[in-house]
């Protein structure tokens, strides 16, 4: 197995044919928030798939519904963030999320009267107007701007270029990295071109290590800006040494932990320490079953942000 640094990655990888497209789209919205002087939070939710043909019929793919992802945005938006929401298609998104087609089909709402006149049920009017009522003037008044991605190459791509636009917004840009990445994958010069033949018997596939963009990122794309990643374990006792090991080797600001059946219902905050010489960590749990815990968790980054950007105007004042 090869491990690419971020530069090889970018220099053997070719971009997704409409990378340039998505991104103009992205530095409008980007420029008119500047502008405003609002904060901008880049929410990345679902999970990145690996192809394994370059005619792409069978692909890896990594666990994540996006409800992390689509539940924040929406708190995020609610304490008057714009949000770029970069998602895995067809995973779940803010607002339509409430009517999720498996979960809680939308049909089921409705009511004929005739052939032409279809009304929601009395029983679940209220809340739909309440998430209708957002929707709107979230949209109205173009605060979230939505891209998507499939592959882990399209996510990488997209990833650099939205940064290197969000960099502008400068101590103002939060992300919020909640998409589960794949770790490995496979490199276009490696791949099959055609589906692979199951006549050769068993398959063996040597993948190679997924360059870890939060250096680079910290570093170089976007050195300002507030950045929250997560860290999925399934074993416990990984999770703060696993969140200290990423803080001390990215020199990000947050690492969120969470263990995969419970992460619905408390997470680990891990930072480090005022005097920069250790960590903290600080758990979150869900209040009741009417809440979500994602309320808790951005109402807490928001607080820190906020605390990050009068940090950096000080900094700036006593230089
Ligand atoms: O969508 P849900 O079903 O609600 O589930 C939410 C979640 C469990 C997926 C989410 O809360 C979560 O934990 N997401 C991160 C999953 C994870 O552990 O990702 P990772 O180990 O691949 O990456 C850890 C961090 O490093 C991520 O923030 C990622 O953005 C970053 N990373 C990852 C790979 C890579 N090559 N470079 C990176 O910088």
């Amino acid at each position: 197995m090869s491990s690419f640094s971020s530069e090889s990655y970018f220099a053997t990888q070719p971009p997704p044919p409409n990378l340039e497209e998505s991104i103009s789209g992205v530095r409008q919205f980007i420029d008119r928030h500047i502008q405003e002087n609002r904060r901008i939070a880049l929410v990345t939710s679902g999970g990145t798939t690996v192809p394994l043909e370059l005619n792409v019929v069978r692909f890896l793919d990594n666990f994540s519904a996006g409800t992390r992802g689509a539940t924040s945005a929406e708190y995020f938006l609610s304490h008057g963030y714009a949000v770029i929401f970069m998602h895995r298609q067809f995973s779940l998104q803010p607002f339509s999320r409430h009517y999720s087609h498996s979960t809680n089909p939308f049909l089921d709402f409705l009511e004929f009267k005739d052939s032409v006149d279809i009304s929601v049920s009395p029983a679940e009017a209220p809340r739909l107007a309440e998430v209708l009522k957002s929707y709107k003037d979230v949209h109205t008044r173009g605060m979230l701007h939505t891209l998507t991605f499939v592959t882990i190459n399209e996510y990488l791509y997209l990833l650099r270029a939205i940064s290197n636009e969000l960099s502008r917004a400068k101590r103002y840009a939060l992300y919020y990295l909640a998409a589960a990445v794949s770790d490995f994958f496979l490199p276009t010069q490696k791949m099959s071109e055609h589906k692979i033949q199951s006549t050769k018997g068993s398959l063996q596939i040597e993948m190679d290590q997924v360059p870890k963009i939060l250096k680079p990122m910290v570093n170089e794309w976007t050195p300002e800006a507030f950045i929250v990643s997560f860290k999925l374990e399934t074993d416990d006792n990984l999770l703060i040494p696993k969140a200290c090991a990423a803080l001390e080797r990215y020199g990000h600001q947050v690492v969120i932990g969470n263990e995969l059946h419970r992460r619905k219902l408390e997470v680990v905050f891990v930072s480090r320490s005022s005097d920069g010489e250790g960590f903290q960590e600080s758990w979150i749990r869900l209040k009741n079953d009417q809440s979500e815990i994602e309320n808790e968790i951005v109402e807490e980054l928001v607080k820190r942000h906020g605390e990050w950007i009068n940090r950096k105007l000080e900094y700036i004042r006593f230089r």
